[in-house]
């Protein structure tokens, strides 16, 4: 068990106190519906109290006013969730008045103007949806070849960066590894979707992926520039970010426009070569989606876009976690030694006996809470949650950390302590791990994370059967972060050692 005092509500440094008042609560009983005194400011509303970690702003409010609120920032109203019971009774129970998207001028930046993520509720979303998940499906987990394939591709990026770590470390050096994992990340979903990889020293791909990055800054709750749109008027840093925004949107929809094409000209109905003919097949040579060719780049943009930026900032959070706690990272060393051994790589089939592996990464999920609010939702229709009434086209913030700190679900939630999703046997317990809210619910519930779960496990146990990590002793780790649409780790320093022998690289089948 650690106790951790830099990370969570207690004494960040980069946490700024809230100091005004939301507009409307439900009350903290659940029962109140009246709104409280207005304190949002003319213009720009409560945006400015906000603070640099929204989602702790967010989950000290409802201690105050209930865990249904509703506050003001520049001319949209906007509704927050907090806690388990109000955000499923909203998602589940409310599932379709839940399902939106609002119409923010930064969502129609993404994948060409037809993302499938940033639309709003309609027939036509429901389709890109269905075709977008049984494409996933079938190339990740349905059928045993591409499953097989799946995991090796997986495998085989993972001992990429095991020798890009390696190099990094001669001589005793450190390195920062955000990089080579945003690479990796984005490496799986291209040889997905393109049967495809880029190497690491692949400038052109590494800087485009880089820019990427950013992304989530711009679609994250709390993000300005879709609430005060006048701030597009003159020179001003929203507006940079936002100008940023737009050209890194561009031109990683260009990179994969110009893959789908070449895919689109090569395509042969009786070969799907990977996810890109699976879905050209379903968008223009299937039954009746109603989606015009342009979605399928749409749909391969949202796609990568979605398993890059996600994965390559947990694996950050698994590496400085398992340096911080180097107790934690012996346990999974020699669990990793007693159930795979030194002369093969750990596989899929290996989950099941590395429960404390699967219970590092449930307490990575829940105590970064990396996605902290999903992304933001609207209502499709006027609805009412304990006891405040929504009007239609209302703009909802989902507070996922305030499900996964609550100390009413959670036994000292500040603590990072993955034993509290073991039963007593060492099993995982499947009642607590569902307790864990990072992947929405829902109808906008996020449909890569099967695909997640399984290059998560595998990419870390990989890199721990590999190596043993250390951080730089003579600079202090800090779990401070950056907000967006996820939280990222600031910069942090670590060096690789070889453990045993450097097994074969595996070539994807
Ligand atoms: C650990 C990794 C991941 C996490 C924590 C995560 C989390 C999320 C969250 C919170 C949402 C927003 C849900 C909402 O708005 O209510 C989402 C949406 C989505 N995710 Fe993931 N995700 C992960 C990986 C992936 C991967 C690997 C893929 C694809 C291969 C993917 C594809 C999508 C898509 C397409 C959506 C949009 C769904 C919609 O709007 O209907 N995600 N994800």
């Amino acid at each position: 068990m650690a106790v951790d005092s830099e990370f969570g509500v207690k004494g960040s440094s980069i946490i700024r106190e809230w100091s005004g008042q939301p507009v409307c609560g439900s009350g903290t009983s659940g029962s109140r519906k009246d709104c409280l005194d207005p304190f949002a400011w003319p213009v720009v509303g409560n945006a400015m109290q906000l603070g640099q970690m929204p989602h702790i702003t967010f989950a000290k409010l409802a201690k105050k006013y209930g865990n249904v609120y509703q506050i003001r920032l520049g001319c949209s109203d906007v509704v927050v969730l907090n806690g388990d019971r109000a955000i499923r009774e909203a998602l589940v129970q409310h599932s379709t008045e839940f399902a939106g998207r609002p119409n923010f001028v930064s969502f129609q930046m993404v994948s060409g103007g037809r993302s499938m993520t940033f639309t709003n509720y309609s027939k036509q979303w429901k389709a890109h949806r269905k075709i977008a998940q049984t494409s996933l499906r079938a190339f990740s987990s349905v059928n045993c070849q591409t499953k097989k394939a799946f995991e090796q591709n997986i495998t085989a990026e993972a001992m990429e960066l095991v020798q890009a770590f390696l190099r990094y470390s001669t001589d005793g050096r450190y390195f920062n590894p955000a990089h080579e994992f945003t690479v990796a990340a984005a490496n799986v979903m291209c040889a997905l979707c393109f049967g495809r990889r880029y190497r690491h020293e692949d400038l052109e791909f590494r800087n485009m992926i880089k820019k990427l990055d950013k992304f989530g800054e711009t679609v994250g709750a709390g993000s300005l520039v879709d609430v005060m749109p006048w701030l597009q008027s003159f020179p001003n840093p929203v507006r940079s970010v936002y100008e940023n925004f737009k050209s890194l949107n561009e031109e990683f929809f260009s990179f994969v426009k110009d893959k789908v094409v070449q895919h689109r000209e090569s395509f042969n109905p009786d070969v799907t070569r990977d996810m890109s003919d699976a879905i050209i097949n379903e968008i223009e040579h299937g039954g009746n989606s109603g989606l015009t060719k342009e979605f399928v780049e749409a749909t391969v943009t949202d796609l990568i876009g979605a398993g890059q930026d996600t994965i390559s900032t947990i694996m950050q959070w698994i590496l400085l976690l398992l340096v911080k706690y180097p107790e934690m990272q012996a346990k999974l060393h020699e669990l990793i030694d007693k159930v795979v051994g030194q002369d093969r790589l750990p596989s899929i089939e290996d989950r099941s006996s590395l429960a404390y592996l699967d219970a590092f990464i449930y307490e990575i999920m829940r105590f970064t809470s990396f996605v902290p609010v999903t992304i933001p939702h609207s209502t499709t229709s006027d609805v009412t949650i304990e006891g405040l009434h929504i009007p239609k086209d209302t703009v909802v913030f989902i507070n996922q950390w305030s499900v996964n700190h609550d100390p009413l679900k959670w036994k000292d939630p500040h603590i990072f302590n993955p034993a509290r999703f073991l039963d007593e046997n060492g099993a995982l317990d499947k009642d607590i791990t569902n307790g864990v809210m990072i992947f929405s619910t829902g109808k906008r519930r996020c449909i890569g994370d099967q695909i997640a779960k399984v290059e998560v496990f595998l990419f870390t146990a990989v890199l721990l059967h590999q190596c043993s990590f250390e951080s730089d002793p003579s600079v202090p780790l800090s779990l401070d972060c950056s907000f967006g649409l996820t939280l990222k780790p600031l910069q942090f320093y670590v060096s690789a050692k070889l453990r045993g022998k450097l097994l074969g690289l595996v070539s994807p089948a």
